[in-house]
């Protein structure tokens, strides 16, 4: 009875690792290419988990090492994380996200197939491949529009986006072509522990406290619907549990903000918590800068099936979850600087010195 968690070194995927190896008593395997996102420190907790917990180095799209887990661990379900997941490198360079997010995820169903195929029983009926993916493949929301559905039609703006909309659709498309037994989660923007700071909220976090400005695309009255990690982490262990094969369940905590406001609000907090020696607030490092290309105006997610069918609610509000990502930075500082080091700096280099 065990797990094989796909990019499980990034953000979300080390969350869910940690809870995973908290809340039950199965065993997980690990397996991340360990890119620029994914950090063993983000797993350092596993450790002492002894052997519960097994790291591979290794990438979604090798499928003779993929096939090789399979037959060594016997896996009982598939949770899906690995992605290029930052929406400003696709615009930069889309290749990488092509490659991870459609052709891995291809792959992988590709070996998984053959796995469950050759399955019979209570293990194929208990068999489960969970797809994570996001609201951004339904594209942008009019001011005043209804929140995304389930069946709200695809339609992905950015590159990031466009490659997981694909994947969905093959996942989608292994279940009603093969039977397939797997699950889709769609879930809104994350926040919380070890989220790496080239994202809006670590970013700003990282930048206030270094005293560098705090950069808003365009007029930032884009909005985002911000759901705790740990929240997401709950969410996707009771689909796994109870969801319906072949369902999609949408994941999100009813939080639209604007991003003015979330960086208004961090400052705010740590204003309180870690005030600027000069007594000003850190809200005076607010910077306006040249909007994305094609930026999503709104995105908001209705999570209302989760809740209904299997009694999903998220444990955090913004102002809560928000706090306390802020005091885990702070406490932090190391796993900042380590990940801020080196081709980090390049990166800043790349996406904002072009802007104005
Ligand atoms: P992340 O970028 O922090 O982590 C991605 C992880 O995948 C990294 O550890 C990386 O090394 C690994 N990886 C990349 N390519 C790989 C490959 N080819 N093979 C194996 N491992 C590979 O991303 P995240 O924010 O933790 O997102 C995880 C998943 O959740 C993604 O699929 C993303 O689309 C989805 N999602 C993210 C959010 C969000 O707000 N961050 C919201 C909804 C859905
Ligand atoms: P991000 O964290 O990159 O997530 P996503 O684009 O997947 O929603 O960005 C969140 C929002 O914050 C998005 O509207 C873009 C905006 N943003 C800024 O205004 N400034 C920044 O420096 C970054 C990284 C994002």
């Amino acid at each position: 009875m065990t797990i094989l968690v796909t990019g499980g070194a990034g953000f979300i995927g080390s969350n869910f690792v940690m809870d995973w190896l908290e809340a039950t008593s199965e065993p997980v395997v690990t397996l991340d290419k360990l890119t620029y996102a994914g950090n063993l420190e983000n797993l350092s907790g596993a450790a002492s988990f002894g052997d519960r917990h097994v790291f591979v180095q290794g990438d979604i799209a090798d499928s003779a090492l993929v096939e090789r887990l399979f037959s060594e661990h016997r896996f009982r379900a598939v949770i899906n994380f690995a992605a290029e997941s930052h929406v400003d490198r696709s615009i930069h360079g889309p290749e990488d996200f092509i490659q991870t997010n459609i052709v891995g995820t291809f792959r992988m169903l590709e070996v998984v197939r053959a796995y469950w195929n050759a399955l019979d029983g209570e293990e194929k009926s208990r068999f489960r491949f969970l797809h994570v993916s996001t609201d951004e493949v339904y594209g942008s929301l009019d001011q005043g529009a209804a929140p995304f559905t389930e069946s709200h039609r695809y339609e992905p703006n950015s590159p990031y986006s466009a490659s997981k909309a694909a994947s969905d659709h093959l996942v989608r498309a292994y279940h009603h072509t093969y039977g397939m037994p797997v699950l889709t989660t769609n879930c809104s923007n994350n926040y919380g522990p070890y989220h790496f700071p080239e994202k809006l909220i670590p970013l700003v976090i990282h930048n206030a406290l270094s005293n560098a400005t705090l950069p808003i695309y365009g007029d930032g009255q884009q909005i985002r619907d911000w759901l705790y990690v740990k929240d997401h982490c709950s969410a996707i262990r009771l689909v796994l549990e109870a969801g319906r094969c072949g369902d999609v369940y949408n994941v999100g905590g009813w939080n639209e903000k604007t991003n003015l406001e979330v960086v208004k609000t961090i400052c705010a907090i740590l204003d309180e918590l870690a005030p600027r020696t000069d007594g000003k607030s850190f809200a005076d490092q607010i910077n306006f800068v040249t909007d994305r290309p094609g930026h999503d105006r709104r995105y908001a997610i209705d999570a209302s099936k989760l809740e209904r069918e299997l009694g999903w609610r998220p444990a955090e509000t913004f102002e809560t979850g928000i706090r306390k990502t802020i005091k885990w930075y702070l406490e932090n500082e190391g796993w900042v600087r380590n990940v801020t080091s080196g081709a980090y700096r390049d990166w800043l280099g790349h996406n904002y010195g072009i802007r104005k």
